[in-house]
């Protein structure tokens, strides 16, 4: 679908559903970019579900969110259960100004929602020339090492960098693979990769269904389970929002909103090395990219640049839309 005609759909939907034309162009422009960058298990694969949440009132269309000042660099958003993109889109620019004028910036986000790409934002603050962290924690999906019940969240850790060319973005779920391309999978009725998850009984499986039913490996053993749990205390136990297993999962369980919560720290690069920051870091890239190839490789990619790629190979092109999802806009549209 030409993006144009797409945008002008979805925001329809999103004022239909309550939203204000400000914060449904925050929702559009999230989801339209999840799609270009080639992650559609967050794209419009999660419309519906968010709709549906705001039908039944666990995220509110037109929240009060309110921005509390800590200090010069710290600040705390009560994101008062809006949809995760608009909270996030507030904390993002808050990080921004306070890290702009003191060094290092610091917002938690508190009663926020499911909010996409964590490299989606990282992106907004490297643009601004700054390093930045985003977290945020999501609904139970990994066992805890030792435990056979899921209780974290495939919980995302993503870094930004400016390199002077494409943003250094390491953005990555703690667990083998995300839980929207399981999803995505589940709904689509095909496999996922085998050794990312097991189901109920313990077992490694490659059925989608069962994996959702089951729980997902983390990375790399004992370490991945311990950077989940890392990422649930700062964004969950830090900002005063659900943790330890209590944040909702946003597509099964209704009982109430999801509470999530995230946090972003942006630093200022020049801080102790001034303008150098930028030569060494780009030195930094070429010794990295210069080394010799392994086996198959003609290239060594930084974090991000294969999604940069992707994005401005999409830029100009019609996004492909499954007849299923097309579907289910037409159903939100007659709401
Ligand atoms: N909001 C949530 O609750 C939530 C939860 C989990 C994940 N997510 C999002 O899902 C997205 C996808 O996560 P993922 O774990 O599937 O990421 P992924 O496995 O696709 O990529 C992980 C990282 O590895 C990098 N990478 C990939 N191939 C590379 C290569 N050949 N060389 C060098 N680097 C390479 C990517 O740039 C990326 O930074 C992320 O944007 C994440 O924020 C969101």
């Amino acid at each position: 679908m030409i993006q144009k005609k797409l945008n002008s759909i979805l925001l329809g939907i999103f004022k239909k559903h309550g939203l204000n034309t400000a914060h449904a162009k925050i929702c559009c422009k999230a989801l339209i970019n999840a799609e270009l960058v080639g992650a559609p298990s967050h794209g419009l694969a999660r419309l519906m579900m968010y709709c549906k949440r705001i039908q039944k009132k666990l995220i509110n269309p037109k929240p009060k969110i309110k921005v509390k000042k800590i200090s010069h660099s710290i600040s705390f958003v009560h994101a008062n259960n809006s949809i995760g993109f608009v909270a996030a889109n507030i904390g993002i620019k808050q990080v921004i100004k306070n890290a702009k004028k003191t060094g290092i910036g610091l917002v938690g986000i508190k009663n926020s929602g499911h909010y996409g790409l964590s490299g989606y934002y990282a992106e907004q603050a490297v643009k601004k020339g700054l390093m930045v962290f985003c977290f945020t924690n999501a609904p139970p999906a990994l066992a805890p090492h030792g435990s056979k019940k899921s209780l974290f969240g495939t919980n995302p850790i993503c870094f930004g960098v400016p390199t002077g060319k494409i943003p250094f973005v390491l953005d990555m779920s703690t667990s083998m693979i995300n839980r929207g391309k399981i999803r995505r999978a589940s709904k689509f009725g095909e496999k996922i990769p085998y050794g990312v998850a097991m189901n109920k009984a313990g077992k490694i499986t490659t059925n989608a269904k069962e994996a959702l039913l089951g729980t997902q490996l983390p990375i790399a053993g004992f370490k991945g389970s311990g950077l989940a749990w890392m990422v649930d205390i700062l964004s969950g136990v830090l900002t005063g929002s659900s943790h330890g297993g209590k944040t909702k999962d946003p597509f099964d369980d209704f009982s109430g909103p999801q509470n999530i919560g995230h946090l972003f720290i942006a630093i200022n690069p020049k801080i102790f090395v001034g303008k150098n920051f930028l030569k060494e870091i780009k030195k930094n890239i070429r010794l990295v990219k210069k080394l010799p190839k392994a086996k198959g490789f003609s290239s060594i990619l930084y974090p991000g640049e294969r999604k940069n790629k992707t994005y401005k190979k999409n830029l100009n092109r019609d996004i492909p839309i499954p007849s299923k999802i097309l579907k289910e806009m037409e159903k939100l549209n007659a709401v």
